[in-house]
């Protein structure tokens, strides 16, 4: 068993292994993250005390979902990219995605957390863990700059300041020949409202950066290809496992777009 003594947003993805790791142990999961699950077990963590419970697994694993699906649909396409993929946590991605050899795939967080990762993960031939601040921008050095790159960025933008989130973005531009940019953003009232949201909270993490419309950032060199607010991304099988409650929120995010969009999946090309 690892023990570990995460603070604030590197508390966080504690909250959103788990949440996976709920999600496998159901009869129909929606991502089946066996290997999230094998983590939990092997890290001496009161998980429950982030305050994720079955319900709440939901909206990890929703989001989860159509960053795989378009990322894989970009390596299908690109079988030689590279991939950055940031403020990767203890996230499985690459096991549930399998890319082929050809493509090299880099997990970018905290050392703290790289350092947890190489304890619980297997090594793999195309696969290469960075330890840094993704906002230290000498990390950008240690990968190659002549291949196109997939860029996944999931419950990471929120974290950074608007000046640092913007900088990493004109850099990650700059430096490949072509490539996508897949992460999810929080509107200006997703972080007013952040002490209701309960893993952040309790992890006295802070959110910092809200996007309300996702066509702000192609100013610096992005072009906005899909972009799905959370009313989007709920199923009638994932629905049909909750709480009357919950479903109920979630029914009501339809009719309150505000609400919806405190939290978009976006995906650019550039
Ligand atoms: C909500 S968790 C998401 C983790 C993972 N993407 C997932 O979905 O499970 C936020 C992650 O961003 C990382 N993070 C926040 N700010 C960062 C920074 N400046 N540099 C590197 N990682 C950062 C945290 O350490 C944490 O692992």
């Amino acid at each position: 068993m690892e023990k570990v003594h995460f603070t604030e947003e590197k508390a966080t993805m504690l909250a959103t292994l788990y949440g996976r790791a709920l999600d496998s142990r159901e009869a129909d999961p929606v991502l089946g993250d066996h290997a999230a699950d094998e983590a939990v077990r092997q890290i001496d963590y009161d998980f429950a005390k982030l305050g994720i419970t079955r319900d709440s697994a939901v909206s990890v694993v929703l989001r989860a979902k159509p960053i795989d699906e378009w990322a894989a649909d970009y390596l299908r396409q690109h079988p030689d990219a590279l991939v950055l993929h940031l403020g990767c946590g203890m996230d499985t991605r690459f096991q549930r995605l399998a890319p082929p050899e050809t493509v090299h795939w880099y997990d970018v967080d905290y050392p703290e957390v790289v350092e947890l990762r190489e304890k619980l993960y297997a090594p793999a031939p195309n696969h290469t863990n960075i330890g840094t601040s993704v906002t230290d921008f000498g990390w950008l050095d240690q990968v190659p700059s002549d291949r196109p790159a997939l860029i996944v960025a999931e419950g990471l933008t929120m974290y950074l300041t608007p000046e640092d989130g913007t900088e990493l973005i004109r850099r990650l531009v700059a430096k490949f020949p072509s490539g996508e940019l897949i992460c999810d953003v929080f509107s200006k009232l997703g972080i007013k409202a952040q002490k209701l949201n309960t893993p952040v909270r309790r992890a006295k993490a802070t959110l910092r950066w809200g996007i309300d419309d996702p066509h702000e950032l192609e100013r610096y060199g992005l072009d906005l290809m899909s972009s799905l607010d959370a009313s989007h991304w709920s199923t009638p099988d994932v629905m049909a496992r909750l709480r009357p409650f919950t479903r109920f929120q979630l029914r009501m995010l339809k009719y309150f777009p505000a609400l919806a969009r405190m939290a978009n999946i976006v995906r650019y090309r550039f």
